[in-house]
């Protein structure tokens, strides 16, 4: 039997739907897609439940109508600026009869780390294994079949604020779906772009949407830092209205149009007419004049992730470098600047799904709700906590071993 698949992925700019199918043989395609203005987001927090209710009914009508069915449950992806991450650390005495480490001892040790007190306010939506140590030594990812007699277990627990999750799960009911579990938005994405090669050796996913830029780090086959920035497309829009005194719809045009990351890129012969406000007349200013104002505005963002990853000491630990994604990662020479901030090789990424996917999911705006139906095809196959410290590509290999 088929197994269907709902993801949604409330960004700042647009709502985004995606109905999945995996057929038996574990392959995931897209055959509903819809997207949404979003009004009501800001920052990737839901500010008003009722403007991003319509936004996503409309997106989900379009999937629906696209996919042929009627959506129930859904699963959601969080992410946004309240992200946080709080360390822990389990510890479990290895029963003395056993030879070895089993499932249930992990398990176990995996349930201690959880087991701490998090802020009243706040709410785990997912946790990452960084390592297991067994009688002092660390680096472990996978200590079944090992022996030893303390077993400890480095987690991370990435929290949001309550209202943050149930405001999520409050507008997916209001717009008829059921909330069927949820994962952070950027494991999704990463997820959905990277190679599992990628995933193991260390790389960064950078999702640079409009309201906030996520940084997720995935080594030896899983997420295990993230971070969230409050800037990013729309900041640099905020720039451009300032800089031209355009209004915002204007300015966020004319960045999608004619933007560049690199000032130094963009030849001054290059003109760019601009519409005139007020019954005012058009315009004409120098393309590299756009480009001037957007590169602080995009090094500035990336040295916060830059600084992030430092801080969190893993930019050593990228070997597979960075992959930037979200609809920002389109603009003109963006891989360029972050080669030079980061000094490592950057690529951009976009999903890939085999099958008749409509051109629209294979955008990098897509990569975090493609991912939300890989994550709960993923958890779905999981039976258990033992799992978590799996690679997350163990069950998605095949099909990515056929996109490569
Ligand atoms: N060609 C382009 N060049 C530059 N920026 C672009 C381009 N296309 C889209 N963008 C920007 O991408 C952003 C939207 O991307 P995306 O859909 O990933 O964001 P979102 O998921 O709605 O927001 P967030 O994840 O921050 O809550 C907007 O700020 C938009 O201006
Ligand atoms: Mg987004």
């Amino acid at each position: 039997m088929q197994e269907i698949y709902v993801g949604i992925d409330i960004g700042t700019k647009s709502v985004k739907v995606v109905i999945g199918e995996e057929n038996l043989g574990g392959e995931m395609t897209a055959t509903g897609i819809g997207q949404a203005r979003s009004e009501g987001v800001s920052r990737g927090n839901i500010v008003n439940i009722e403007k991003v209710e319509k936004a996503l009914m409309n997106a989900l009508a379009d999937a629906e109508k696209m996919a042929d069915i009627e959506a129930r449950e859904a699963f959601l992806a969080v992410g946004g600026e309240r992200l946080r991450t709080i360390a822990s650390r389990g510890v479990t005495a290895v029963p003395k009869d056993k030879e070895s480490i089993d499932a249930r001892s992990v398990s176990e040790v995996l349930r201690a780390a959880k087991a701490v007190v998090i802020p009243p306010e706040a709410v785990i939506v997912d946790s990452v294994v960084r390592e297991f140590v067994i009688d002092g030594q660390g680096g472990i990812t996978d200590p079944v079949g090992m022996s030893g007699v303390r077993m400890e277990a480095d987690v991370g627990l990435l929290v949001v604020p309550k209202t943050s999750l149930s405001n999520l799960e409050r507008t997916a009911e209001r717009a008829g779906l059921i909330p069927d579990g949820q994962t952070v938005a950027i494991k999704a994405a990463g997820m959905a772009i990277l190679s599992p090669d990628e995933a193991e050796i260390g790389v960064a996913v950078i999702d640079v949407g409009a309201g906030s830029t996520d940084v997720g780090v995935f080594l030896r086959g899983t997420l295990v830092w993230a971070l969230s920035v409050g800037y990013a497309g729309e900041s640099i829009t905020k720039d451009l209205t300032v800089g031209l005194s355009l209004p915002f719809d204007t300015a966020e045009e004319l960045k999608i149009q004619f933007g560049s990351a690199l000032e130094d890129a963009v030849d001054t012969a290059e003109m760019v007419s601009i519409p005139g406000i007020g019954g005012r007349e058009a315009r004409s200013v120098q393309r590299r004049f756009l480009a001037q104002i957007m590169e602080p505005r995009i090094e500035e963002i990336l040295v916060l992730c830059k600084d992030g990853l430092l801080n969190a000491g893993l930019l050593g630990k990228l070997t597979a470098g960075i992959v930037l994604t979200g609809g920002t990662s389109l603009t003109e020479n963006i891989v360029h600047i972050a080669e030079r901030i980061f000094d490592l090789p950057v690529r951009t990424g976009a999903p890939d799904l085999p099958g008749q996917v409509p051109e629209i999911a294979k955008t990098p705006q897509f990569s975090t709700a493609i991912g939300a139906i890989l994550a709960a095809s993923d958890r779905r196959h999981r039976a258990d906590l033992v799992g978590e410290n799996k690679s997350l590509w163990g069950k998605l290999r095949k099909w990515f071993v056929k996109k490569i």
